[in-house]
């Protein structure tokens, strides 16, 4: 069989995990390519300092990437940056994650251990879903967004394109929290929540700018 190598941007505790949940699927990870200061190994994969390293294997043909990097912008504009290059991105998806069968799930998708995405439920391209985390029925995540550790979210519930919810957050059902929006840890969210706001607590509240 052959397997196409993938290289992997980012050089972080995120791309750690990552790059095992590439290689669980199957996958060879032959390069993380991290910040210019970085070096050395990440779980024993070579780290090239500095995104210039991508433009270098495209041409040396070089084709799948995984952008392993936490700060959902910065993950959305490298997604762009390898795109525009000819890159196409590939999924990190736990063998323990549980994906019903009616879900849909994008491209360059983080999807870890012990994750839960139920019946009808869409994962848009480059969201992370982190450990433990269970998505019930007919729930919407957007492009870019990072559900953290350990979130439940009950059904029907939407979170828009960049919104990060913190380890623990739980969401009632039927819930919008819009784009570019922050959940701090170990909030419980019982109603929408508008774009570009941080909401914190139980339950949770807008935090006044
Ligand atoms: C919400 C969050 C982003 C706020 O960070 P911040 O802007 O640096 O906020 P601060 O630490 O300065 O705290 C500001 C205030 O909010 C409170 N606060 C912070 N996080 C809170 C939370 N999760 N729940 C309730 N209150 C919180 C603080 O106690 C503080 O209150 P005070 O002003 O009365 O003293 C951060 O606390 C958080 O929860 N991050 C989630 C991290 C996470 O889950 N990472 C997972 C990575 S996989």
């Amino acid at each position: 069989m052959t397997r196409t190598p993938v290289i992997v941007m980012g050089a972080g505790g995120h791309a750690k995990v990552c790059i095992e949940l590439l290689r669980a699927s199957g996958k060879q990870v032959d390069f993380a390519i991290g910040a210019d200061v970085d070096s050395g190994e990440c779980v024993g994969v070579p780290i090239l300092a500095g995104d210039a390293n991508l433009a270098r294997l495209r041409s040396e043909g070089y084709t799948s990437v995984f952008i392993a990097v936490g700060s959902n912008s910065l993950r959305e504009k490298l997604a762009g940056l390898a795109t525009e290059q000819g890159y196409i991105l590939v999924n990190a998806i736990s063998p323990n994650a549980t994906i019903s069968p009616t879900a849909s799930v994008g491209s360059g998708v983080a999807i870890m251990a012990g994750a839960v995405i139920n019946a009808d439920s869409t994962i848009a391209d480059l969201a992370i879903i982190n450990t433990g985390t269970t998505v019930d029925h007919d729930c919407r995540i957007g492009r870019a967004a990072h559900l953290a550790p350990q979130c439940a979210l009950a059904g029907n519930v939407l979170i828009g394109e960049r919104t990060f919810l913190g380890i623990g957050t739980k969401v009632i059902p039927n819930v919008i929290v819009e784009s570019d929006s922050i959940v701090g840890a170990g909030s419980v969210v019982i109603s929408n929540i508008g774009r570009g706001v941080t909401a914190l607590g139980v339950p949770a509240r807008s935090r006044l700018k």
